[in-house]
Order: structure tokens, then C-alpha cells, then sequence
């Protein structure tokens, strides 16, 4: 997978005025490398990564995500990609305390109307998680 940022900025209300998180940030991370974001508290990582994993919209600025551009997508086309092609681990678990590890990797096929409890989609959900 690819991911490309361009001119991305993101601010949030701060009192009267606006608080730059990012500030025409460029990424770009081509298919089989892998990147990581180092920087002091409070420095736009966590901006950085919500913006990239198309949970937030930027001010402005292009998101790419596998060659699509994310701007021209609707919430539900967003919330499609990122079920289908990221993965995100967050800070904060955000895990079901009552499913077991794969049963959670298996609910992400159920969400995206791939499940099916029994039978040929509920095999492969299965199969998918496990791998
Ligand atoms: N929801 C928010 N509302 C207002 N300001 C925020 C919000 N989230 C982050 N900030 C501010 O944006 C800046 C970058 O924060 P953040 O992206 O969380 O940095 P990091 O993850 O590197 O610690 C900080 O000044 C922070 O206080
Ligand atoms: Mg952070």
C-alpha cells in the first residue's frame, strides 16, 4: 500500500484564534518501506496519523491513500476504506473486552457486510482473521 501526503494543514479552534497542528506537512510513504513519526509531545504525531488515516479532514492539502484521493470521498466511502485497506493501532486499545483476538480480526468482515456466520463468506472471514 502507498500513502501520500501533500500540503497538508490542520488546525484546531484554540479560544478566539486557531492553533496550527500541521503546517503543510508532506509524506510519502511508497509500498514496502515503512515510516515512522518522531517528534516531541505536542508536535502534530497523533494529528499526523488521525489526518493520514482519513479520521480527520484537513484544512487543506491531499490525502492518498493507494492511489485514492481521500478529499473526494464521503464519510461512508472513508469509513469503507479504511476497513478494507488500513490498519490502525491506537493508543488506546480500543478493543471488545469479550472477544478473543481473532473473533475481533473476524467482526472487521461483518462490519464490511463480508461475515456471514456460517457457511462460504463466514469461512473466509475466518480464514482472513487467522491469516
Ligand atoms: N482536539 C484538539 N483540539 C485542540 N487542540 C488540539 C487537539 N488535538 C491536538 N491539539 C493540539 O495540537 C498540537 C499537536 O497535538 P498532537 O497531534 O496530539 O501531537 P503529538 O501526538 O505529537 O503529541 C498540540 O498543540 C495539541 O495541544
Ligand atoms: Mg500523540
Amino acid at each position: 500500500m502507498t500513502l501520500f501526503l501533500e500540503e497538508v494543514t490542520l488546525t484546531y479552534a484554540d479560544g478566539a484564534g486557531r492553533l496550527t497542528a500541521l503546517d503543510s506537512v508532506g509524506l510519502d510513504v511508497p509500498a514496502g518501506t515503512m515510516a515512522a513519526v518522531i517528534g516531541p509531545s505536542g508536535s502534530g504525531k497523533s494529528s499526523l496519523l488521525a489526518v493520514a488515516a482519513t479520521l480527520v479532514t484537513p484544512d487543506r492539502g491531499r490525502v492518498v491513500v493507494d492511489g485514492v484521493e481521500t478529499g473526494a470521498l464521503s464519510r461512508a466511502e472513508k469509513a469503507e476504506l479504511r476497513r478494507q485497506r488500513l490498519g490502525i493501532v491506537f493508543q488506546q486499545p480500543n478493543l471488545l473486552a469479550s472477544l478473543t483476538a481473532l473473533e475481533q480480526l473476524e467482526l472487521m468482515a461483518h462490519v464490511d457486510g463480508r461475515g456471514g456466520r456460517r457457511g462460504r463468506r463466514g469461512a473466509q472471514a475466518r480464514e482472513r482473521a487467522r491469516e
